[in-house]
């Protein structure tokens, strides 16, 4: 089995073919940071254009890299949500033209989902598990226990936690693209320089909450005179982005550890514990969440670095996923801005395949 996926529902353009077993025969990224960067964040407008510029010669490298003709594929699957609506839209009605003229099946993936189980592109790992999908956008802690079938277990009540790297990084005036640039100040950081609190923790549940540590982080900033200062001390700024990094480590560690306790109730499980989303790629993190999950007896399964961040592979493989089990789409499938994890599961139960 060998399925095309498409992803073009923020700021990189990416094309991947995948196939059944699991080995990536293209990967393929153009990231638009550049014509983003004047602004310090995503522009819709200026992401829907470039897809459109990119995504037909990036298909077709990626085929070529591939060694495959469309005939030679088994589906085509693409990002239909949630993101960005207009690049959504871009790759939706790409995936859509090739199905359509090769008659090929057509998989609507939720971008989600591809995060979700990119753990599964070539590693062993059985359902179910527990997750932390931790992006630009999202921040959950949820039972994955199939394809489609995903159960929440907490989230965060304001921001993401990579929302919150993206604006310490923008307070500290470490530029955009957000996580690496304060995973790397941080690696020059003393995170005992500052006191920032830490949010959630020891509450009951399994929410998350990081507004108030980006206020925090805001007025640390403003007292050591790096707020919106590129001439401020760089030392004390590596220093706050460790404090920062250290704070969500030490949140996103109890949540997990409390998780896992509830999930080896639940599901009479270990575990494993598995990260994924853009935040994953973070290395101080992944070793937080590797002894929280060495504590509980199981192991961290990360995926490695540049597939936790977006990329086309997770979808193709969401897709080859999906495509297993039957779950293709029909063409007037509509893209969608919003679309929850936990919808998939109505979806599945409703599906005639
Ligand atoms: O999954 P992703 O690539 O896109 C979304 O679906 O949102 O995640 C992007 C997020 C951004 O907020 C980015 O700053 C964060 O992931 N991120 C990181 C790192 N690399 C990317 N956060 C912390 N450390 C990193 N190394
Ligand atoms: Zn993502």
């Amino acid at each position: 089995m060998t399925v095309l996926g498409i992803e073009t529902s923020c700021d990189e353009t990416a094309a991947a073919v995948v196939t059944g077993e699991g080995r990536i025969l293209a990967n393929l990224i153009l990231s638009q940071l550049d014509e983003h960067r004047p602004y310090g964040g995503v522009v819709p407008e200026i992401a829907a254009r470039s897809h459109l510029d990119h995504i037909d010669r990036l298909v077709g490298e990626a085929m070529e890299q591939a060694g495959l003709a469309f005939a030679d594929l088994d589906g085509v699957a693409v990002t239909a949500g949630p993101g960005l609506i207009g690049g959504v839209f871009v790759g939706v009605m790409t995936a859509k033209a090739i199905a359509l003229a090769w008659e090929l099946p057509f998989l609507a993936v939720n971008h989600l989902e591809g995060h979700a189980l990119t753990a599964r592109l070539g590693a062993a790992l059985d359902f179910p598990y527990l997750l932390l999908l931790v992006s630009g956008g999202h921040c959950q802690l949820l039972a994955v226990e199939g394809v489609g079938r995903y159960r929440h277990l907490g989230g965060t009540i304001d921001d993401a936690v990579g929302e919150a790297f993206d604006k310490t990084a923008k307070l500290l005036g470490l530029g955009y693209p957000g996580g690496p640039a304060v995973e790397r100040a941080a690696t020059e950081g003393d995170p005992e320089a500052f006191g920032l609190p830490r949010p959630m923790l020891g509450r009951p549940g399994l929410d998350f909450s990081f507004s108030g540590l980006k206020t925090a982080v805001r007025h640390a900033a403003q007292g050591a005179g790096l707020l919106d200062n590129p001439e401020g001390d760089p030392q004390r700024r590596a220093d706050l982005a460790a404090a920062f990094q250290a704070a969500v480590g030490d949140v996103l560690a109890e949540r997990c550890t409390k998780a896992l306790a509830l999930f080896a109730e639940r599901y009479a499980k270990a575990g494993p514990l598995v990260v994924a989303g853009g935040v994953a790629a973070n290395r101080h993190l992944r070793a937080r969440l590797d002894a929280v999950a060495a504590s509980a007896g199981t192991r961290l399964l990360a995926p490695p670095p540049a597939l936790c961040t977006d990329n086309a592979a997770m979808i193709a493989w969401a897709g080859v996923e999906r495509l297993r089990l039957g779950l293709t789409d029909p063409l007037d499938f509509a893209a969608r801005p919003r679309w929850p994890l936990e919808d998939l599961a109505a979806r599945a139960a409703a599906s005639p395949g």
